[in-house]
Order: C-alpha cells, then structure tokens, then sequence
C-alpha cells in the first residue's frame, strides 16, 4: 500500500495542487428524525456558505404522511432529491460537501448507504422531543463504522427538556459519549443564547435577525461582573454554575476522540432563528475529517493515493422517462477523477469512460473536468451500475461497508399483465439495482418477495413499475417477521441447515442465502438450535 511519503515521491505527480485539494474536503450529512430540523439547518448551513441567496431555497424533501398515496409528489420528491445530491459551497476556503438524505423515514435505508458516503455527520436533535427512533437508528449506522458525530440540538427557542437531561438521555439511548460544546441559556420564552465553550463567546438571542457580530461578547473568565449586564443575574448565576457542572462531569474535548468517534460534540441553537448554526459551522471547519481512508475487501485505501477509485452509494433512475437513463453517484475515495478518462468497472470486468460527469450541487448542475476525493461525481448510465460498484484505474478492488438492513416489511409480488412478463422482471430488477427495496427468490417456489423498511416503497414499486416499465404488478400477503443472511465458517453446518430449513431458504439479488423467520420465536429457536450458523441482520453489499 503506498504510503503519504511515496505519493509524494511519484515524479510526475501534481503532488502539491492534489494535496491541496484533498486538505480542503469536508463531506459530511446532516440526518435526524423528521422533523428535528435537518432542511432548515441545511439550508442556513448553506446562506453561511453563500451556496444560496434566500432562506426557503432549499425545498424539504420530506413527503408528508397525508400525501403517501399522492404520487405527484413522490416524482416531484425524486426531483428534488436528484438536484440536491450534493449540496457545496466553499468557507473558508474549504469544500464543503453535504450528502442530502431523504426525509421520509420509509426511504432510511437510503439514507444508512449516504452514511457510507461521508467522513463525518451531524446529527440533529428536537430539544423537546429528545432521542426519537430515527435518531437512535441513524446514529447506530453511524456508529457502525465510527463515523464522527456532531450533535446539534434545535429549537432552544422553545420549552424542552433540561439540557443536562437531555445529554444523558443522548449518551444512553445511542450509546455515546458527549461533550457540550456550547451551553444553553435558558429555553422558550427565558432563552437568552448560548455560550460558545469551544472559543469561550458569550451568543446572544436576537429572535428576529441575522445573528451579528455585536452578539457575541468575548468572556475568557464566565466569574467576569459584566455577565451580569447582558444576562441578568439569575441567568448570570445559573450559567456560572451550569459550566462549572459541564466542565467537571464531561470530559476535556479533544479533537483526536471525536475523529476516532470517542466523543460527540454537542451544540445548542436554534436553527429556524440561523442561531447557533454559526458556533456550530465554525467549530466544525475546525474539527471535522478531511476525507478518510476506505477499506475494501482486498486492502485499505487512503485517500492521497495518487491512483483514482471511487464506489457508486446511490443511484437514480428513469429521470427522463423519454431518455431511459440513470444517474449513478460515485464517491472518490482516492486520486484524482477526470473527465474522459478511462476507468475499470471491477464488477462487469470493463473499462468506461465519462465523457459528461456532473455535479450536483444544490439545484446547479455543473459538467465537471476534476474530482477530488470526498467529491461525489454524478455519472450518466444506461444501466451499467448497481449500488457498491466500484471504479478504479485498473486495480480489483471492492469496497466494504454498504449495508443493506433487514427489511421489516414483507409481500409476495407478481406480475399482474402476463403479456408484460418482460417488462416486469427489468421494472424488477432495476429497481432493486437502485436500492428502493430488497428483494428475496424463495428456493423451494421461486416466488419472490419484496422486503422493505416502510410502507411507502411498494407502492412506490407498483407506481413506477407501470410509469417507466408499463408493468403492472400485484401484491399478496405472505406472514414473515424477519429476513436474515446466513453463513457460517462451517460449510457442514451451513448446508444441515439448509436442508433441514429448506421451506424458509431464499436467495437476495446477489445470491446471498437468506432465512425468512415466519416469527420472532422460530428466528430463536433456529439459533439455538444451530449455534454453528451466524444469522446477521445486515448484509453488505
Ligand atoms: P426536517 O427536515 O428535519 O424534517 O425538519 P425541517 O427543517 O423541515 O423543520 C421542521 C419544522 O420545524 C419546520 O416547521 C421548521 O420551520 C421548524 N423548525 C426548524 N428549526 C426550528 C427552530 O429552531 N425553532 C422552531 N421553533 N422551529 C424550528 P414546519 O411548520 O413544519 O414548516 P414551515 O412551515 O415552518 O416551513
């Protein structure tokens, strides 16, 4: 594996321009449970970043409960989420990158593959509402690989939970350790901002204005008399006592832990008054990841290899329904990518080359000449990629890490127009290539079943199925509790399994074997039972 000192010692290599560019990426998503704020922090994570002009310019991609059946609104969704890919905008002189993730809870898994997309995240958190169950599944993904976690937590300007309380309840529920980066003073009607712990900044609420720098006071030493004059004394008081209480029980921040995903900062704010968002932005330029090292099954991949690889995370189909063509997204994890060069497609064993990758970038769409690792490229496909291909400029490799989850949902579907037999099986296929569900080949029937994490996405299948493929199909009932992937070191073992399970074997896309436990007591008894075997719940792909 070449090391940070042979890249730099490769004659003909524009070390210092490429090094530059790769100090300079910060790629990173903001996810939380809907609702807690994420589109509103993005979009004044933008105004900072001067990406967009107007607050509203960033559309919630979010599909509300009532209109779950209007698919309208499912395509104009598709829209927007295609547009806002990538959201970059340039501060302080980096590039920054936000992966978009959807915002209908039904879409997670979507989500779960953007977390293997980027080098850190933030997770944002309703004051009121606490830790909610996206926010506990989300986090776990994250935690997963030890992806940096920044927490913001939003809405100060309304009554919530203590923030001591709240900070326990983050540290319990995701299993984390924090450490409060700014403090609040006050909430709802009492609030009066935060204290910036990071640069020792008092922040004052201004509920209807841009935050200004007359704000913020500049306090080394909180015992200062002239706490008082801003925040009256009781305020005053309680904060002296709040930060004592923080800076004994949490530990001192070091940069290193919240890297290693030791430690996550937490800030306070409120998002909507762009308050807090700031302190947050410019603690996070400070501390967060340039791009990381990616492992793939054969070795690791550090980023300042001057060689180019890149993995596809997501992919978007029939845009254009008069052009069948689709978008993949490749995240660059190492060198440099260029426009028309030729790159191997490890899986299909050829090269291709991109005459019109393109970068999404928050409603602009830009043809691209160069991209840098942390970039995400949009490729123009006619059906060559699958989620977790990888690219590379000759090297078999294959990146690691895109998890599928357990579906929790289940149904049998079938073709419902025999003569659209065809059509049905590519509708199929490509959009399970997309990642919009999972599905799973019963072996002793060949019935398939369609697994999913919500509701939404079969009637998403059914909708575009008849849209873009002109099939229709129909679902049935089928009473499964879980899907889990099988193997074991033992092929002995494996195979008694299989035999003696025969009913509940099925194979997923990739012909990975699959057991289907009709309840949650036969997936027990069946582990008991056959102790040799690992039944996992997530599978890479
Ligand atoms: P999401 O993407 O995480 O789903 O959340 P989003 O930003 O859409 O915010 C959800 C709701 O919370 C929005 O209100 C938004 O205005 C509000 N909100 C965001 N930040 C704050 C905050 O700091 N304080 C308060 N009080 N509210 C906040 P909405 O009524 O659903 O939409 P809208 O009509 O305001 O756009």
């Amino acid at each position: 594996m070449p090391t940070f000192a042979a890249v730099l010692q490769q004659p003909d290599f524009p070390v210092s321009d490429f090094l530059t560019e790769l100090s300079r990426r910060r790629t990173f998503a903001i996810v939380a449970h809907p609702d807690a704020g994420k589109t509103t922090l993005t979009e004044k994570l933008l105004l900072f970043g001067g990406a967009i002009q107007t607050a509203g310019a960033v559309k919630s991609n979010k599909i509300k409960k009532s209109t779950v059946s209007d698919f309208m609104e499912i395509e104009r969704q598709r829209g927007i989420s295609v547009s806002t890919s990538v959201m970059g905008f340039e501060y302080r002189d980096l590039q920054i990158n936000i992966l978009d993730t959807p915002g209908h809870e039904d879409f997670s898994e979507d989500t779960y593959r953007t977390l293997t997309a980027v080098d850190s995240a933030i997770v944002a958190v309703d004051v009121a509402k606490g830790v909610e169950t996206q926010t506990e599944k989300l986090t776990k993904v994250c935690r997963m690989r030890d992806t940096p976690i920044i927490f913001f937590v939003n809405k100060l300007d309304r009554e919530g939970l203590d923030g001591f309380d709240l900070l326990d309840e983050i540290e319990q529920k995701l299993n984390v350790r924090v450490r409060p980066l700014s403090w609040p003073i006050g909430m709802g009607q009492r609030f009066k901002g935060v204290y910036n712990l990071y640069e020792k900044k008092l922040v004052l609420f201004n509920p209807h204005g841009k935050q200004e720098d007359e704000d913020l006071i500049v306090f080394e030493d909180l015992s200062h008399p002239d706490l008082e004059k801003h925040l009256g004394e009781s305020a005053a008081r309680t904060l002296r006592e709040e930060v004592e209480v923080v800076e004994t029980v949490y530990p001192e921040f070091k940069k290193e832990d919240y890297r290693s995903g030791k430690i996550c900062p937490v800030f306070f704010g409120s998002a909507v008054n762009n308050f807090g968002v700031k302190e947050m932005l410019d603690c996070f330029v400070e501390i967060a990841p340039t791009p990381l090292p990616r492992d793939t099954e054969e070795r690791r991949v550090l980023p300042e290899e001057p060689k180019m690889t890149g993995f596809v995370f997501k992919i978007f189909a029939n845009m254009d329904p008069k052009h069948r063509d689709r978008i993949a997204f490749l995240r660059i994890c190492s060198g440099k990518f260029e426009r028309n060069k030729n790159y191997r497609h490890i899986r299909l064993e050829r090269e291709f080359k991109f005459p019109n990758p393109t970068m999404f970038m928050a409603s602009r769409k830009t043809l691209l000449e160069e991209a840098y690792p942390g970039d995400v490229v949009g490729l123009y496909d006619s059906g060559n990629f699958k989620i977790g291909d990888t690219l590379t400029e000759g090297e078999i490799l294959h990146f690691k890490g895109i998890p599928s989850f357990s579906p929790e949902q289940f149904r049998y579907v079938e073709n419902a127009d025999p003569l659209k037999q065809k059509q049905f099986a590519k509708g199929l296929d490509q959009l399970m290539d997309e990642g919009v569900a999972q599905m799973f080949t019963r072996q002793s029937d060949g019935r398939r079943i369609i697994g999913t994490v919500g509701q939404l996405q079969f009637e998403v299948i059914q909708h575009r199925l008849e849209s873009e493929y002109g099939a229709k199909c129909r679902y049935e009932p089928v009473n499964l509790h879980k899907a889990c992937w099988v193997t074991s070191d033992d092929p002995k073992a494996l195979q008694e399994f299989l035999d003696r399970r025969k009913r509940d074997i099925a194979k997923d896309k990739d012909d990975n074997m699959v057991f289907l436990a009709e309840t949650a007591w036969t997936l027990q008894t069946v582990q008991e039972n056959f102790p040799k075997v690992n039944f996992r719940f997530t599978s890479e792909v």
